[in-house]
């Protein structure tokens, strides 16, 4: 990567830090008519059940999933700061990737500070990851080559980013969550364009079969996330008659909702680097839905 450009990218972090202590309203309480998530990003929302919540209710599924995106986010780049403070340590100190990264770590570091208090200032208790995600995660942090967690981490990146986006977007979001957000795509857009273009030199020396590799590691990486917010236990906390049954079909209109808001950005940047073929294809459309 051109270092000058990275050169400019660890000027802005260290002269304009965003800090969520700050940078966030934190005194402001939720007023009437503020939201949590917005409604097209419930599980529920688009399924005749939907229709059938009370205003509080919806609020209330919106409270709790919105918590489970973010406590996922605040585990997901907690494991990634495991991964990179592995990672600078092969790398020599003035080494341009090394000190990104080290502005990169102190960002993240801040980020998850700032989930646990959005948490807490919701009074949220998050869902913790099952069993098997434990294992995948630990099992890929401690075994994968670098550029593998790097392909994993930019999955993960542009298809959360999509819902700050729609957060932001939104217009009777709650201040806080909007601040949050807010800040989260301001840093993360510096971190996602250190890693494509870091990628990019790696994406250019694979061949075939690291190329489908990498393919298959980011699909996984994705439905990872997208299996973290669906929660069984949100429907019951809200009351609904036949939890089970909300499960499933929240499990259905979720998987396709999110493969048509939030696989846009990742599929392009697969796409960009020959990612999707015979091998490859198949498995996106299948696991993911996605329309490649
Ligand atoms: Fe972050
Ligand atoms: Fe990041």
């Amino acid at each position: 990567m051109d270092v000058k450009e990275v050169e400019r990218l660890i000027k802005i972090s260290r002269e304009h830090p965003l800090m969520p202590e700050t940078y966030i309203p934190w005194e402001l309480e939720p007023g009437t008519g503020d939201i949590f998530l917005p409604e097209m990003l419930t599980s529920l929302y688009g399924l005749e059940i939907y229709d059938t919540l009370t205003p509080a209710q919806k609020l209330e599924l919106g409270r709790h999933e919105l918590v489970q995106v973010i406590a996922s986010y605040a585990w997901g780049e907690c494991l990634f700061c495991l991964f990179m403070t592995r990672h600078i340590l092969t790398l020599p100190l003035d080494n341009i990737e090394h000190r990104f990264l080290l502005r990169e770590l102190i960002e993240e570091f801040r980020h998850q500070e700032m989930f646990g208090q959005a948490i807490a200032k919701l009074g949220g208790s998050p869902i913790k990851q099952t069993g098997l995600h434990k294992f995948f995660s630990n099992f890929s942090n401690k075994y994968l080559p670098a550029d593998y967690l790097f392909m994993g981490s930019v999955s993960i990146e542009l298809v959360t980013d999509v819902y700050g986006t729609f957060a932001r977007r939104s217009a009777d979001i709650y201040p806080v969550l909007k601040k949050m957000f807010d800040l989260h795509n301001i840093e993360e857009g510096r971190h996602i364009l250190f890693t494509k273009n870091l990628l990019k030199d790696y994406a250019a020396k694979a061949g075939y079969v690291k190329r489908t590799l990498y393919s298959y590691v980011i699909m996984f990486n994705i439905l990872f996330v997208r299996t973290m917010y669906v929660k069984r236990e949100i429907y019951e906390r809200i009351g609904l008659e036949d939890p089970d049954n909300a499960y499933k079909l929240a499990s259905i209109n979720f998987k396709k909702k999110f493969a048509e808001t939030c696989l846009n950005d990742i599929t392009k940047f697969v796409a960009s680097w020959g990612g999707f073929n015979r091998l490859t294809r198949w498995a996106w459309r299948r696991v993911l839905g996605a329309k490649v």
